[in-house]
């Protein structure tokens, strides 16, 4: 059996491991600064195995050395977003958490491939990335899967059409400077600009690119983590049953799209190496001038910590 470490046991890390563990597929460890939280949210998901029907194992520590030797490890720690607060608001507090579990995490776990969560996504994902040394193909990062997911969801609202009908793409920085693209997101098979007129098409890429802010309005306490923890999950499971599905995800990109030395979502070939291909779209002018100006947004943030 696979084993999966998720270091933060709050309310991403928990969902993640739900939604993991209903798939059979690892044995998952959740691991946390606070005592007993982990311990506690393992305990009552172990409780569920007998409702579910899965037989994996669900630990909760504050030691990494339970951790040892894992596959995969998924990075959840940090503190999340309140109304109002941007993703980067979160920078200066996350990267003193994201450097030392990375140092912690990877002791235990050379040989893991890596998924930061953390926000700001992509500035943590390149912190940790420069912070382990690790070859690219095994750190990466979640939001692409959650912020093609959200456009999948606001098509569907607009259209009534059902979820499995539809491709979307979203991706670029994981936050204010996202990119949609709509020319290559398909439903049935069908083009979306064949579907919805240009205005209708800004409205639910503005409501993809909000969807966290949404999200976080109505909580007030924090931010999103059923969808996230899906995403997690669902990157997991491609990694584990290495199935090469070609997702949105937060990936080293040195050259590829003309963009250089930083981590955002690209499409990637995903499977047991982790990164196994970076896919290069056939964009068009504008749509790579925007991927463009995307990754400015993320370089400006990485240059604010390295
Ligand atoms: P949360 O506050 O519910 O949980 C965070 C957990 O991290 C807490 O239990 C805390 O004790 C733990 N923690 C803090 N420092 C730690 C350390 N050094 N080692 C181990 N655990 C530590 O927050 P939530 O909602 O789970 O969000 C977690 C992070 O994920 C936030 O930064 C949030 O912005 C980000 N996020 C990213 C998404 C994405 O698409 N990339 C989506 C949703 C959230
Ligand atoms: C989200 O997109 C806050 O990154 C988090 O919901």
């Amino acid at each position: 059996m696979a084993k999966v470490t998720i270091v933060g046991a709050g309310n991403v890390g928990a969902s993640a491991a739900h939604i993991l563990a209903s798939k059979n597929l690892a044995d998952i460890v959740l691991i946390d600064v606070a005592e007993g939280l982990p311990q506690g949210k393992a305990l009552d998901l172990m409780h569920l195995r007998s409702i579910e029907n899965f037989t994996t194992s669900i630990v909760g520590t504050n030691d990494y050395a339970l951790t040892a030797d894992s596959d995969v490890v998924v990075i959840t720690a940090g503190i999340a977003r309140k109304p109002g607060m941007t993703r980067e608001d979160l920078l200066e507090v996350n990267a003193s958490i994201m450097s030392s579990v990375i140092k912690e995490a990877l002791i235990a776990s050379p040989d893991a491939l890596y998924i930061c969560v953390t926000n700001p996504l992509d500035v943590m994902t390149y912190l940790a990335y420069k912070k382990s040394k690790l070859p690219p193909n095994r750190l990466m990062g979640m939001g692409g899967v959650l912020d093609s997911a959200r456009f999948s969801f606001a098509i569907c609202e607009k259209l009534g059409c059902k979820p499995e009908d539809v491709e979307a793409w979203a991706l670029g920085a994981h936050g204010e400077g996202m990119v949609c693209w709509p020319r290559h997101t398909t439903v049935a098979g069908k083009p979306l600009p064949e579907l919805l007129s240009e205005q209708e098409i800004a409205e639910v890429v503005l409501r993809t690119v909000q969807g966290g802010a949404e999200v976080v309005a109505h909580l007030k306490t924090g931010s999103a983590y059923y969808a996230p923890g899906a995403a997690i999950a669902q990157m997991v499971e491609v990694i584990l049953t290495d199935s090469g599905k070609t997702m949105s995800v937060c990936a080293y990109i040195d050259g590829q799209y003309g963009i250089h030395d930083l981590y955002m979502n690209v499409p990637v070939r995903l499977g047991k190496n982790g990164v196994e291909e970076i896919v290069e779209f056939d964009l068009n002018e504008k749509e790579l001038s925007d991927l463009h100006i995307s990754a400015e947004h993320v370089a400006r943030g990485i240059a604010g910590i390295v």
